[in-house]
């Protein structure tokens, strides 16, 4: 497994100006590109669906990351993969049947990630972990970029490295809300190996150099 991963969240992308955006991705030392779906039912906004995934897909050769903020995602997993996802995490709170939904992912040949809310404790995912390609922790309350990062999300990292490390298995451990060069360091330490970043990475002067500089924090 790869050191760290950038996964840059294109929810902070200029969407008139998608094509760009992705050609300096690609040219980043990011590995992942970060997809944010949510259905305006799950979280209290709406940000795209297919079509958007299909058009980034068809200008990049990275790994695309799709998170699914939206209620009973099993409806569409076929569709996501369909449409170019390599990674599909879904939310616990979101999946009344959440080990029925991870295999679904993997029967679609997409590998298969959990995401918790920041008031979702580790112990929900104790007895799928072993199933997984990835967990997630929310480190912001899920539904728009540009919120602060909660500092309780470092303890419930470190919990859900022991957790990881129980199974004896590679699975990705990935942190999504708020992420920047301040937090990045402890998130590391804690057992972080994917961190997500939007408005850190778009809003900056120089996005390539700002994926490089969070690089650099591992
Ligand atoms: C929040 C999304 C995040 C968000 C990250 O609901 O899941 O991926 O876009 O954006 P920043 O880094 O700006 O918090
Ligand atoms: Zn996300």
């Amino acid at each position: 497994m790869e050191k760290l991963i950038i996964a840059p969240s294109v929810l902070a992308a200029d969407f008139a100006n998608l094509a760009q955006e992705t050609q300096m991705l690609n040219e980043s030392a990011a590995a992942w590109i970060h997809i944010d779906v949510m259905d305006g039912v799950f979280v209290p906004n709406i940000s795209f669906g297919f079509p958007v995934l299909e058009a980034i897909a068809k200008h990049t050769t990275k790994f695309l990351d799709c998170h699914l903020m939206i209620e009973k995602p099993e409806r569409y997993i076929s569709q996501f993969a369909a449409s170019g996802a390599n990674m599909i995490t879904v939310h616990a709170e979101a999946c009344p049947h959440l080990h029925r939904t991870i295999q679904q992912i993997k029967a679609e040949g997409c590998l298969a990630g959990v995401a918790l809310n920041p008031g979702t404790p580790v112990s929900v995912l104790e007895d799928v972990i072993g199933d997984l390609d990835l967990a997630l922790i929310m480190s912001v309350n899920p539904g728009f970029g540009g919120q602060k990062f909660i500092p309780n999300s470092v303890r419930k990292t470190t919990q859900l490295k022991a957790l990881i490390d129980s199974t004896g298995k590679d699975i990705y451990l990935e942190i999504d809300g708020g992420v920047n060069q301040i937090n990045a360091g402890a998130l590391i330490h804690a057992g972080a190996n994917v961190l997500v970043a939007g408005s850190f990475v778009f809003a900056s002067a120089d996005p390539k150099a700002t994926i490089q500089e969070l690089m650099t924090l591992a």
